[in-house]
């Protein structure tokens, strides 16, 4: 099985005109066939590295602090059902996960749309701290994460000759995800592991799905990862492993890529994989304003991604699953 490519985009960030335009060349090819790749050489790549690496000590709190942080649907007594804190099952299986969504700092203000008041939801912090800054860190990358994003999408609107008020309004604004991911390791086979629950192993390192295949509801998704796990399936319908880069960042499309390139480039189909190995990781989804109107796929008219994100939410029953 092959690997996702790896291409330095630090031509993207200041360089000539041809180096600018023969990255985003090689962006676009790479996305339209094998829908992913890692990027390299993006400014403050190795503190990058360091801060992604902090802002998962946030796992390591008390449970106490963590469920102080808990979407409703975990946590009754809290206010907060979409920014969060995720817990993993009592009962432990061998995909189990934990994981905490950020959202823009300050919350963005919310349409008047009925069920939106979750999306200007703030977002809650820890009473104390992982690490000193902690919080200020994961402000810090949402924001330079959002940045590099925005300069991907340029870039391949640049090689697509795309409309540029069209990518601007994607971009515009503040929104997105930052999502912190917790694959927690192989429980011990006791009474409290699940032990009805036998991985399903799908490929021929031993590993089984731990992430389920989806296409993000997003524009673009950039994951930074400790561990192995993460795959993409491209258009000959091979998943690749995307192996993890010291500061690299993985690169894949969400669904509104299909129709703003007119099919060139696909929402990335993408799973995890894991074999009981413990693995963090932490995920950038780039996200338009509430009130851009947007052309999803599978729908036939344009409506607002607030409008969009509020009818996924209602299929799965109120932003209690997850949209990635
Ligand atoms: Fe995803």
């Amino acid at each position: 099985m092959p690997d996702t490519q790896t291409l330095d985009i630090s031509a993207l960030f200041g360089g000539s005109s041809s180096d600018y335009e023969r990255v985003s060349n090689q962006i676009v090819d790479v996305l339209s066939k094998e829908c992913g790749f890692v990027a390299i050489g993006h400014p403050a790549m190795v503190d990058q590295h360091q801060r992604a690496n902090g802002l998962t000590r946030f796992f390591d709190l008390s449970d106490d602090v963590k469920l102080s942080m808990a979407t409703t649907q975990f946590e009754p007594n809290n206010s907060n059902c979409y920014r969060g804190y995720y817990p993993a099952p009592e009962k432990r299986g061998y995909s189990d996960k934990e994981r905490l969504d950020i959202g823009p700092e300050p919350g963005l203000v919310a349409p008047n749309l009925e069920g939106s008041e979750i999306l200007s939801e703030p977002n809650p912090w820890p009473i104390t701290e992982p690490q000193d800054g902690w919080r200020l860190d994961s402000i810090q990358y949402f924001d330079d994460l959002r940045k590099i994003a925005v300069v991907l999408m340029n870039s391949i609107s640049c090689a697509l000759d795309l409309e540029h008020d069209a990518i601007n309004d994607l971009c515009r604004g503040r929104n997105g995800t930052l999502r912190l991911l917790n694959y927690l390791p192989q429980p011990e086979r006791s009474p409290n592991s699940d032990v009805s629950e036998t991985p399903e192993i799908v490929d021929n390192k031993n590993r089984w799905v731990v992430g389920r295949e989806h296409v993000d509801t997003t524009t673009l998704t950039l994951l930074w990862q400790t561990y192995p796990g993460l795959q993409i399936k491209g258009r000959d319908n091979e998943w690749r492993d995307v192996l993890p880069r010291e500061g690299g960042l993985s690169v894949h499309c969400g669904d509104l890529f299909t129709k703003l390139t007119s099919g060139v480039i696909n929402g990335s189909i993408h799973r995890v994989l894991g074999d009981g190995t413990h693995r963090t990781s932490v995920g950038m989804f780039l996200e338009p304003d509430w009130s851009t109107i947007i052309r999803p796929p599978n729908v036939d008219k344009e409506l607002s991604y607030a409008e969009h994100l509020l009818s996924v939410f209602s299929g799965r029953k109120k932003a209690q699953a997850s949209r990635y």
